[in-house]
């Protein structure tokens, strides 16, 4: 199956709080973005990548990647205001010829290849399937300051990138949920609204989202780890 990576990189990065979206900051000397693309491009499955970054940085980024090299990039477009927006400019931009799609967030460099080819492997079976990993804490759901309810946390999965689809399923979802709000914040909800099922794989703790300051430290620290 002709298989593309929408790579979504057109946040604004509000929660890093720093002057350069977090997206370009340096991950062991070069831009999160770039460690990220490097990652999924090692991928044998993965044919090509769309990556959608703001209007304002399209030049920026086309002359990082003729920098650092970078194989397998198909398109360069704008993103949108919410994710949700952006995914759709990647899926307008795919290739003809793509059955499989995958999403990942720009801000998830640490991801290895070994988890891109487990959920590549499982959606191409089962049509849609997310990489996750078991929750540590133990999650309550709170509203004004007071514990409502405790989650049983044997159940409980927190959501990691990429996530993988047919092409027909992930398009059918953004389509159809067009209209409708709150649906969550990754694809993987707008499938399961659209009424498919899921399939977790089990992914690896070190697969964070570069979202807070402290999260760069950690980043730092694990890819020390990954060299040895
Ligand atoms: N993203 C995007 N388009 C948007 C919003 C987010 O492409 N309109 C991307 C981000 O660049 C990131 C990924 O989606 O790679 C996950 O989003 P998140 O971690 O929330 O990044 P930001 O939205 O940039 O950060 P924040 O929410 O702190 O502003
Ligand atoms: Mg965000």
């Amino acid at each position: 199956m002709h298989t593309e990576v929408i790579v979504v990189a057109a946040g604004s990065g509000s929660r890093m709080g720093s002057d350069i979206k977090k997206q370009y900051l340096p991950l062991a000397g070069a831009p999160i973005l770039i460690r990220t693309l490097q990652a999924l491009a090692e991928c044998s499955s993965v044919d090509r990548m769309v990556l959608v970054v703001s209007e304002d940085d399209r030049e920026y980024v086309h002359t990082l990647c003729q920098e650092h090299q970078m194989m397998k990039i198909g398109a360069i477009v704008a993103g949108g205001r919410e994710r949700q927006d952006s995914v759709r400019r990647g899926l307008a931009a795919l290739d003809e010829k793509t059955e499989l799609v995958a999403v990942h967030d720009a801000a998830r460099p640490l991801v290895t290849m070994e988890e891109v080819e487990a959920v590549l492997a499982a959606a191409r079976t089962k049509g849609a399937a997310t990489l996750g990993v078991p929750v540590k804490d133990t999650i309550k759901r709170v509203a004004e300051g007071l514990v409502q309810e405790t989650l049983p946390r044997s159940e409980l999965f927190a959501v990691h990138t990429p996530q993988a689809f047919h092409r027909r399923v992930l398009e059918d979802a953004h389509q159809r949920s067009l209209e409708v709000g709150g649906l969550g914040t990754d694809d993987a909800s707008l499938v399961e609204w659209a009424g498919v099922p899921v399939t977790m794989v089990e992914g690896r703790y070190t697969n964070l989202k570069i979202t807070t300051p402290d999260d760069l430290v950690i980043a730092e620290a694990l890819w020390k780890l990954k060299g040895e």
